[in-house]
């Protein structure tokens, strides 16, 4: 009975979103998503989401297998929504590889492959071709 958390920002859902959260709630039998906050994707990106914050959770929620969905306000706060969720197991993309090792001492660390050839910022550029 496993408890696994992930966290992204989900923008404009794609397949590589679908597949990840799949592949992660079969490691535990409990998902937890992190959807990062606008503010958190600005001060990392210089953009806001296509989706806002809100949009961006109810779409994650509506995904078979995810069981609760929160609003990431810091990369600092990792090992606090861990323990605050009592999480099992931390999955992250393999784009993180390594990065969140820290880790190790709250939960099991998982990186998993991304999806090939599919991302949000790809997929914005693409559709900005036929604006
Ligand atoms: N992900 C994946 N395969 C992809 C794209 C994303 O497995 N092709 C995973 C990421 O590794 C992460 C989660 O989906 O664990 C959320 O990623 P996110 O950054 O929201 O998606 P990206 O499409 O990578 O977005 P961006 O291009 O803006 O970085």
């Amino acid at each position: 009975m496993k408890t696994v958390i992930t966290f992204g920002t989900f923008d404009v859902l794609h397949i590589g979103h679908v597949k990840i959260l799949q592949r992660a709630r079969m490691l535990g039998s409990k998902l937890i998503v992190g959807v990062s906050s606008d503010a958190l994707n600005y001060s990392k990106k210089q953009r806001y989401p296509v989706y806002p914050e809100k949009e961006r959770m109810d779409i994650v929620a509506a995904i078979q297998g995810v069981d609760h969905v929160f609003r990431e306000e810091a990369l600092e706060l990792k090992g606090e929504y861990i323990k605050k969720y009592s999480a099992d197991v931390l999955v992250m993309g393999n784009d993180w590889e390594g990065r969140f090792d820290e880790f190790k001492s709250l939960c099991e660390v998982v990186y998993l492959p991304r999806t090939d050839g599919v991302s949000t910022t790809q997929l914005i550029a693409e559709i900005k071709k036929y604006a």
